[in-house]
């Protein structure tokens, strides 16, 4: 099979319609067979629950290319499930863990010609969604359902790759106590979207969210997690019920303990301890593992001993390990990789 011709080095992270995506749709309790289609678009009724109500969830992953040719996912049963999660908390239907795997594997194999070669440091995005696509006009939820899978060639999420880069302590709460914040709706980001303009308007490449009720403790920032490196060089997780549970934090805290031998402490993190932190990243399928160089707050601003030029030497380690777990340059945990081709 031979590859499309792109630039693959210079990518970004954009929207890019390429030849297949796979879709089915859910009335009348069920959900159809579904399949591969080649039409971008979707039409809808004026009335979709998804424009007024905003009944949507997605998730995002990767398909990558190993060294030795083969096209693997990396843990899509965990995008599978908390899709699931997801759906139950926004009155959606879930779809079974089966229907996603398999929208996954027909998806990429089709756009095969698609997905980066090893060693260019792009990778396949991967979008699942779900809309409330039945037509509701008193607030309830749809009766027509439609799940999509697509999916475009990207690379480095922040402009600069592994530049480590300047956030801002959001005024703006991410979540609410009770809320939505531990799964991945739309309306999580259609709120994140004023606040995520205003901290680019100010230089700053994402928010970080402190918790909602007492603005004391970390949060996570509008579309990835975020992981701390203490002076003791222990790998420090903030603990929340409102944040998402990223599947890849959770691989890079296995990847801590069991690869590189680091304590793994997860708890509560009081914004008060960051500025004795040796280390700040942001974690997720979209940005990888990103190095935060400096985060500014009305208190002010807090600049990381790792510095500005380059990745710190910890997040340096599981960065470039997980990485190469995701390409099988080293053996994965039993059940991480699903091999497409
Ligand atoms: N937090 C938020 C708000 C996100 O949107 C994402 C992206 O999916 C993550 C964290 C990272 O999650 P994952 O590693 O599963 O992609
Ligand atoms: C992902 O990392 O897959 C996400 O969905 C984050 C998104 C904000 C780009």
């Amino acid at each position: 099979m031979e590859k499309k011709n792109l630039d693959w080095a210079n990518l970004g992270f954009t929207y890019r319609p390429i030849d297949y995506r796979w879709q089915t749709r859910w009335h009348d309790g069920a959900w159809e067979e579904g399949g591969l289609t080649t039409d971008p678009d979707i039409t809808l009724s004026e009335a979709a629950c998804v424009f007024h109500y905003s009944q949507s969830c997605f998730e995002g992953l990767k398909a990558y290319t190993t060294k030795d040719g083969h096209i693997v996912t990396f843990r899509p049963d965990q995008n599978a499930e908390r899709m699931q999660n997801t759906c139950r908390r926004l009155e959606m239907p879930p779809l079974p863990k089966e229907t996603f795997l398999k929208a996954l594997d027909e998806t990429v194999k089709a756009n095969a010609a698609w997905v980066p070669p090893f060693g260019t440091g792009a990778s396949l995005y991967i979008r699942p969604v779900m809309i409330g696509s039945g037509p509701q006009i008193g607030v309830a939820p749809a009766h027509e359902f439609l799940f999509r899978l697509f999916a475009m060639p990207v690379g480095s999420y922040f402009q600069g790759g592994v530049k480590p880069i300047r956030i801002q302590v959001a005024q703006y709460d991410r979540a609410a106590p009770r809320g939505t914040g531990h799964i991945k709706a739309g309306l999580n980001y259609a709120m994140s979207l004023y606040p995520t303009m205003e901290a680019h308007r100010a230089g700053f490449a994402e928010n970080i969210y402190l918790d909602p009720s007492t603005h004391t403790y970390v949060e996570e920032t509008g579309g990835a997690n975020v992981l701390f490196v203490d002076k003791d060089n222990n790998l420090i997780v903030p603990k929340s019920n409102s944040i998402l549970p990223s599947v890849t934090r959770r691989s890079l805290v296995y990847v801590g303990e069991h690869y590189l031998g680091l304590k793994v402490i997860e708890r509560q993190v009081k914004f008060s301890e960051v500025k004795d932190m040796k280390e700040c990243a942001l974690c997720g399928t979209a940005a990888v593992l990103a190095p935060v160089g400096m985060i500014h707050s009305e208190d002010g601003d807090i600049y990381f001993p790792s510095g500005m030029d380059k990745i710190g030497e910890i997040s340096g380690k599981i960065r470039e390990t997980l990485l190469k777990i995701q390409s099988c340059e080293i053996e994965a945990p039993e059940g991480w990789i699903r091999r497409i081709l």
